[in-house]
């Protein structure tokens, strides 16, 4: 059994002793300092505030540092970092028990690592490949799915590069067609979008791709209704859920997609460079492989054989596996519901200070992420200015969109200074 927070403080400790051995050195240390222990659950009953500031000593983020950015990448917490160094402590040592093992992710099953996250996403085992991020599990639908030229896919014009770029690849080099939908800012509701969606549809539209959750304004759309429009219409149905697992519960036999991809580092917090594509287990023979080695076209395999990738970093997702039974731990109602609290929380304040909100006023279709337009605000200005006087880290859009993330460990008095900032960033600059 590895003594995983004794392997920890040896290397903070090694760390201190040695500039020779200093790899590591302040992270280590700091993750080492995180609780041994997740928050009381009697805590959360009493204190909810104060549970979540427990949790937020889980956190390696500085204790000054306010970090509204999770949309674009999250933070591994002590649980997970420990995952990691201890996943690089069992497997660089190459004493594998089998003399055939090697500690290398891409060429066999790892069902140790895709167990739980099938039964955290609601899918099968068999469903489920592990890739490296998001824009990767895109790749493989933009070029698994069979289209002749002229076939259409349609999406929406809140696509992440990541999610788009794979299919304007396809159109470029076979000539298929890439057709956008523009959502309204904000979304008013559900009926909206699949009002768009089904208007834009042709004879011709082989398959809806849409992102669950948004880069460009967090909306959260209609996933299930759009998926079951898709379906009723002979088109499959890809979705890009980047932002879901972690932030929101997810279900993907209940979604009813086709195709799902995400990057867990975001919202569950979990290794960077540990993802998944989902594929139903009706329309995995239907997929192609991009990367093809050993077993790219062996059926029997079912998903597995997408993540036939070649030599990967077997650590990474021992901190998959571990952000999962954290978010397990916690409970992801519990998270959802904190996240929810916490943008509607800094959302109000927003537009009571005259921002405009391209957050859905439906609260069904926004989660954690809010965003607004302040006409007159230069954002990267404010982005400078926030983070070089304040340590305030936030995300925005040219020329004066904010993109404001509100993780679950995010504490409300963070959320006020960020407020307070922005009013001294007014008062002093416009
Ligand atoms: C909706 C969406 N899809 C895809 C990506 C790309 O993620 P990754 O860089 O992890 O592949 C992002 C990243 O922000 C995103 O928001």
């Amino acid at each position: 059994m590895v003594d995983r927070r004794g392997f920890l403080s040896s290397f903070a400790g090694a760390a201190a002793a040695g500039a020779t051995l200093n790899f590591g050195g302040e992270l280590f240390a700091r993750a080492a300092q995180a609780p041994a222990q997740l928050p009381d659950r009697g805590l959360y009953d009493s204190n909810e505030e104060a549970y979540w500031a427990e949790l937020r000593k889980q956190f390696v983020i500085p204790a000054d540092e306010v970090y509204l950015n999770n949309g674009t990448v999250g933070s591994s917490p002590a649980p997970v970092l420990r995952a990691i160094f201890d996943g690089y402590n069992e497997t660089e040592k190459m004493a594998q028990s089998d003399p055939e093992d090697y500690p290398i992710w891409g060429y066999a099953a790892w069902n140790e690592f895709r167990d739980p996250l099938a039964a955290f996403i609601g899918c099968k085992r068999d469903e489920v490949a592990l890739v490296r991020n998001a824009t990767e599990a895109n790749s493989y639908i933009a070029n698994g799915v069979d289209l002749k030229p002229g076939d259409e896919v349609l999406m929406t014009d809140q696509e992440h590069p990541g999610g788009e770029h794979p299919f304007n690849l396809r159109a470029k080099r076979y000539g298929i067609v890439v057709k956008k939908v523009t959502l309204p800012k904000p979304v008013p509701n559900a009926a909206s979008v699949l009002n768009l969606i089904n208007d834009a549809i042709t004879p011709r539209t082989r398959v809806l791709f849409f992102s669950h959750i948004t880069t460009v304004t967090g909306v959260v759309l209609p996933a299930k209704e759009l998926c079951a429009l898709a379906r009723s219409k002979g088109i499959l149905s890809a979705v890009d859920g980047a932002h879901v697992p972690g932030m929101m519960s997810l279900n993907l036999h209940d979604l009813g997609c086709d195709m799902y991809s995400s990057s867990p580092h975001k919202w569950l917090q979990a290794t960077k460079g540990s993802g998944f594509l989902f594929v139903r287990d009706e329309v995995i023979d239907r997929v192609w492989n991009t990367i093809a080695t050993e077993g790219w076209d062996d059926t029997k395999i079912r998903a597995e054989r997408f993540q036939r990738i070649g030599s990967s970093n077997v650590p990474a997702l021992w901190g998959l596996r571990a952000s999962i039974k954290l978010a397990n731990d916690i409970g992801m109602e519990r998270i959802e519901k904190r996240h929810r609290k916490m943008a509607d929380y800094l959302l109000g304040e927003m537009v009571k200070r005259g921002a405009e909100s391209w957050t859905s006023p439906d609260a069904s279709l926004r989660c954690a992420i809010a965003t607004v337009n302040v006409p007159g605000v230069q954002r990267t200005e404010l982005e400078k200015w926030l983070w070089q006087t304040k340590k305030i880290r936030i995300r925005g859009g040219d020329p004066s969109k904010l993109r404001l993330s509100t993780p679950y460990y995010l504490l409300r008095k963070e959320v006020d200074r960020f407020l307070a900032a922005f009013d001294e960033y007014r008062h002093v600059r416009t």
